[in-house]
């Protein structure tokens, strides 16, 4: 371990594993998930409003080469997937990558990538509880006629003043997850084969109007206008990694973190590519870009009737209601592993004896950002969660090389093919998406990280549970390193 005190000290991962699992009360999490509910919850986590909102805008700078912004976004994934697999066999623990720059890169790093992750996760559950409303409008309209004001559904940069629909989501998930991961799990699952299945059904129908002429000019925009859209699509794939915050709550999670996380990568790949060629395929580029229920109206024109578009507003309902579950579920797990290490408040990692849930980290968590989620116009709030997003997944690339160097005893049941290939070229896609959400983008990020340093100098470095030398404030001596626990 190097120095108390200095902000590169690590956590063994040892310790990371022997300190899960329970509050300091000693309250615990229960291992309730298996490997079909686990890959549910991913498929839950990942499939939302960046295919069926965000596709549109995806299509409005690429033209018909969408598809290859989709491979691009995809690729990015994939390898920094194979990272998160291994690391999440090796180190099966709520913190995610947070956990994963404690036991690698050190404490402030790990601060910083957990600042990151409230980007990823929190700024995240407002942007899609952000589409929510507007397919539960598209919904409202199809099946009464009717839909919210504009002034209740949008936020002020948007037309609106307020966005009652991405406020009621949050809270509903709240209410969901406060009282079991066995009935959220239950619940996500449900949601995930629904929407499975709407997607399926949108891309049946979209085939039955398939024109090649559609596909032509292919690249309007060229390689920036393909770049621009990798970025934006790459929103869609937010939420594989969610798969590893649920280390604690997961039966055999060295072998089912890795295993689930490449089912759903492999699912969602296939299927956005799927979806996004039968999409520009029924409607040109041109008419599906830019539109606020694409898909849906995708089905109105192929079918002639708003029924089918009814259809596919429920199922994006049902979907992006189960991204707002499964991804507040990791923001509260994130930050119970913050706060087991004293980083942020011990609110957070409090554990309900009664529902084994953190209950009071839940309700913060919904009730902070549904702020962001009543208030910001949606292309903002997608921008920052991408780049942190990006951001965080170039760090866990580094942390699979680094702990492969420190830690090279430590149970793999998943390791990185192409090693240290694939990690680096992780790095790289990384970089290139970052590169293509511009400089506003940047510089909002920048701001962002800034804050987060300070936070960490005037909070995390002074109560971190490591710094004390792992006693706890009030003088208890932290859980002992030398017990893993058997996972
Ligand atoms: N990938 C998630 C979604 O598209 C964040 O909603």
């Amino acid at each position: 371990m190097r120095p108390s005190g200095s902000g590169l000290r690590v956590k063994s991962p040892d310790l990371l594993v022997a300190e899960s699992g329970t509050d300091l009360e000693g309250h615990g999490l229960k291992r309730t998930m298996g490997l079909f509910q686990l890959v549910c919850f991913g498929i839950g986590a990942i499939v939302g409003t960046g295919i069926f909102v965000g596709l549109s805008d995806t299509v409005a700078r690429s033209g018909p080469a969408v598809v290859v912004s989709f491979v691009l976004a995809a690729v990015t994934c994939v390898f920094t997937a194979f990272s998160f697999a291994e690391l999440g066999g090796a180190i099966p623990v709520s913190g995610s990558s947070y956990s994963y720059a404690y036991a690698t890169l050190g404490e402030r790093a790990a601060f910083l990538v957990g600042w990151c992750l409230l980007l990823e996760y929190g700024v995240s559950v407002s942007a899609v509880a952000v589409g929510w409303g507007q397919y539960l409008n598209e919904l409202l309209n199809s099946l009464t006629g009717w839909q919210l004001p504009a002034a209740l559904s949008n936020p002020p940069g948007d037309g609106g003043v307020v966005n009652v629909p991405a406020v009621v989501v949050m809270l509903l998930a709240a209410v969901l997850l406060v009282r079991g991961i066995r009935e959220s799990a239950r619940a996500t699952a449900a949601m995930a084969v629904l929407k499975l299945a709407v997607l399926v059904l949108f891309c049946a129908i979209a085939f039955t109007a398939f024109e090649d002429g559609n596909l032509t000019p292919f690249a309007p925009e060229g390689v920036a206008g393909i770049t621009s859209g990798a970025s934006v699509a790459f929103f869609s794939y937010i939420g594989f990694d969610a798969i590893t915050t649920a280390g604690e709550e997961v039966k055999n999670p060295r072998r089912n973190v890795p295993v689930a996380i490449m089912i759903c990568i492999g699912v969602v790949t296939v299927l956005y590519g799927v979806v996004a060629l039968s999409a520009i395929g029924a409607l040109s580029a041109d008419r599906v870009g830019d539109q606020p229920a694409a898909l849906s109206l995708v089905v109105n024109q192929v079918t002639h009737s708003a029924v089918g578009g009814g259809v596919i507003a429920f199922g994006a309902v049902v979907a992006i209601a189960s991204v707002v579950l499964a991804v507040m579920y990791g923001q509260t797990r994130i930050l119970m592993s913050m706060s087991r290490d004293g980083l942020v408040p011990r609110v957070f990692e409090r554990i309900s004896p009664k529902t084994a849930t953190p209950v009071a980290g839940t309700w913060i968590v919904a009730v902070v950002f549904a702020v962001p989620a009543a208030v910001v116009p949606l292309d903002v709030v997608m921008n920052l969660t991408t780049i942190g997003t990006l951001a965080v997944m170039a760090v866990v690339n580094v942390s699979v090389m680094v702990l492969r160097r420190t830690r090279p005893d430590l149970p793999r049941r998943f390791r990185v093919p192409l090693f240290p290939l694939a990690p680096l070229l992780g790095i790289v896609f990384c970089g290139y998406l970052i590169y293509g959400t511009g400089p506003a983008t940047w510089l909002q990020f920048a701001v962002f990280l800034a804050a987060g340093a300070v936070v960490y100098a005037l909070y995390g470095r002074r109560n971190s549970r490591l710094g004390r030398g792992g006693t706890e404030p009030d003088g208890e001596t932290a859980a002992p390193a030398e017990a893993p626990a058997t996972v």
